[in-house]
């Protein structure tokens, strides 16, 4: 996972590679580099560490250049060092490429390679490539592009490759296979990355490559072709981001400004979703699910994604006449899964380019499954993709922790599920108070925004803990489980989630004086039988925080945290803005660096 950018235009190319390369660090943080090119050849600096260490090495340095390329690493392949940090050049210095991606068959393309006299100076997979186009740039003499051409058809794995060259200041060339790749152009130059927030500053018309496409980029103009050397169409997308969006604008931390943003993200989420009574969701239309015979539906997500994934089929089998699961992607995809026509897969994600995702989607589209994508990204891979597509408005989120990407998924998925019960007839419980609620529930979640401070003095009930614990009842188990997850990723705390139920039946044994218990009881049904398992685990000396409703009877417990009525198949959207700011306090306490937590990428596109 790494992030990607490249300039060529009249100005100078460093601050364009440099500011995107800062819009991109949520790929990758690991090392940073660039290459510039002019007619007296390549300039590239790079390092293990974050940009700033970059910036550092280039503070004094003369960067005139027109033309380059810019990376930042998260290894995947050859531990995280100056010398496996991209770009990376040929033996004579004259070609230099930055990937992002894969390369599966890397070892016996290197064989061969050394074979042939390359000497390699890096562990990565990506070295491989540059001595490709080497090879036949110089020893097949095919002019750069066809060069690059027969190179990527050797290629096995992901990638998304920008390449300069001595020979050719005046060009980058661009190549994708299932890693992202947008171009963009404006008066100042031509210009390309990983992702559109690196470009916002520059323009808002945005050309996502496709897998398969490679491009060419000048000071003025942009040609993309097949890899078979075509020309392709250009489909450009024009972004509804300004670039303060992708800033934190006045928040410590990404995480706080996108959990702060959840009233008006969910708000836009649902614009020109209602029409009366009914739900409107004219882009599952398409599929024609009411002709289908639908027999079984899998919703199938990685991460916080597949939590929202357990969300909506709690709520779904509760009423649907087929049977209804929730799939990580990653077993998903080797799990021989039962997929047919009758078979409807619903794929969540925020980036949209999720290695195991994508992979889960492939396999369903073979077997001919009906495809939905519940997707973030404007015009990402899984968009392409799937037969229908329905975008959370969630704008661009950069803290690798998704806050508001989740809860924009639980109602984006709340909506599909009334529109299912719609289009299949089959009746649903509920279903009139659910479509009421949708209706204020941005107002409910700016109520929630109100116990920031109590969130912030309960996270001290962590602060000499090691361990917490979730708890929770159907449609309270996803939010258990996001709770903990949140937890872990940003605090380091160790969190598990369980069934309130299956408390008892072993994890009981864990709780001590002093252990942190946060048990969810929000859905009417079931809400008093967790409330009577949290005082088995007073009764060992925990000190639990109970989030519930307005009308729940909780007044002997000490920290009680009471949601806005609304009907209880909402209360899970609700309430997950109060274990962010838990997890975040939390994180805060202990000193963590919650945009960034060890270990963890905003967008996992490897396996
Ligand atoms: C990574 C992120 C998680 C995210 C998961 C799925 O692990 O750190 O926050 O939930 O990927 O990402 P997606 O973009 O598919 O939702």
């Amino acid at each position: 996972m790494c992030g990607i950018t490249g300039f060529i235009g009249a100005g100078q190319a460093l601050p364009f590679l440099m500011q995107g390369l800062a819009k991109l660090e949520y790929r990758g943080y690991d090392s940073a580099g660039i290459t510039l090119v002019d007619e007296h050849g390549l300039y590239t600096c790079k390092t293990k560490g974050r940009l700033s260490e970059l910036e550092a090495l280039l503070r004094d340095v003369r960067c005139p250049q027109n033309c380059g390329i810019g990376h930042t690493r998260w290894a995947t392949h050859g531990v995280p060092s100056q010398l496996n940090s991209h770009p990376h050049s040929n033996m004579k210095n004259t070609i230099s490429l930055v990937h992002n991606g894969i390369i599966e068959n890397y070892a016996v393309l290197k064989q061969e390679l050394l074979a042939k006299g390359y000497q390699f100076t890096s562990e990565t997979d990506t070295e491989i490539v540059v001595h490709l186009l080497d090879e036949h740039y110089y020893r097949d003499r095919l002019p750069m592009f066809e060069a690059l051409l027969k190179t990527v058809h050797q290629l096995q794995g992901s990638f998304a490759l920008c390449i300069v060259c001595t020979d050719e200041p005046d060009r980058i060339y661009v190549a994708k296979k299932e890693s992202p790749m947008v171009l963009g152009r404006c008066e100042s130059g031509t210009m390309c990355a990983s992702d559109a927030p690196a470009l916002l500053e520059y323009t808002k018309e945005i050309l996502p490559l496709n897998d398969g496409e490679a491009a060419i980029l000048k000071a003025d103009s942009l040609e993309v072709y097949d890899f078979e050397g075509n020309p392709v169409p250009e489909n450009w997308i024009s972004f509804p981001y300004d670039v303060q969006s992708a800033q934190k604008g006045g928040y410590d931390s990404f995480m706080m400004k996108e959990i702060h943003e959840q009233p008006s993200v969910i708000r836009e989420t649902l614009r020109g979703r209602f029409r009366g009574e009914m739900i409107y969701m004219q882009e599952i239309d398409r599929l024609h699910l009411d002709e289908r015979d639908i027999r079984r539906i899998y919703y199938v997500a990685c991460g916080t994604a597949y939590h929202a994934c357990i969300y909506a089929v709690t709520q779904l089998s509760r009423y649907a006449r087929c049977a209804v699961n929730a799939m990580p992607a990653s077993e998903f995809r080797y799990g021989s899964p039962y997929l047919d026509e009758h078979t409807l897969c619903v794929f969540v994600s925020q980036s949209g380019e999720t290695a195991d995702t994508i992979a889960a989607l492939k396999l369903a589209k073979s077997h001919h499954a009906v495809t939905t994508a519940v997707v973030n990204v404007l015009g990402s891979s899984m968009t392409r993709l799937a037969d229908a597509v329905l975008y959370t408005c969630a704008g661009p989120e950069i803290s690798v922790a998704s806050t508001k990407a989740y809860t924009t998924q639980l109602v984006l998925l709340a909506c599909l599920n009334v529109e299912l019960a719609d289009v299949m007839d089959w009746e649903m419980p509920g279903r009139r108070e659910m479509i009421r609620d949708l209706q204020i529930l941005p107002e409910a979640v700016e109520e929630v925004m109100g116990y920031e401070s109590t969130m912030e003095q309960l996270s001290k009930l962590l602060k000499d803990q090691r361990d917490a614990y979730f708890i929770g009842r159907q449609l309270d188990y996803p939010s258990a489980l996001e709770g903990a997850l949140k937890l872990k990723e940003v605090s380091y705390v160790h969190a598990d989630a369980y069934y309130a139920g299956e408390l008892k039946h072993g994890p009981i044994a864990l709780i001590e004086k002093d252990s942190v218990v946060v048990a969810m009881a929000t859905q009417p049904e079931v809400a008093a039988k967790t409330v009577s398992n949290i005082e088995e685990t007073i009764a060992r000396g925990a000190q639990v925080i109970l989030i519930t409703t307005k009308d729940m009877p909780a007044e002997k417990f000490e920290h009680v945290l009471r949601l806005p009525n609304l009907c209880p198949d909402l209360a899970p959207i609700t309430g997950a803005v109060l274990l962010q700011m838990f997890a975040y306090f939390t994180a805060e306490l202990k000193g963590c660096d919650i945009d960034k937590p060890r270990n963890l990428a905003k967008s996992v596109t490897v396996e």
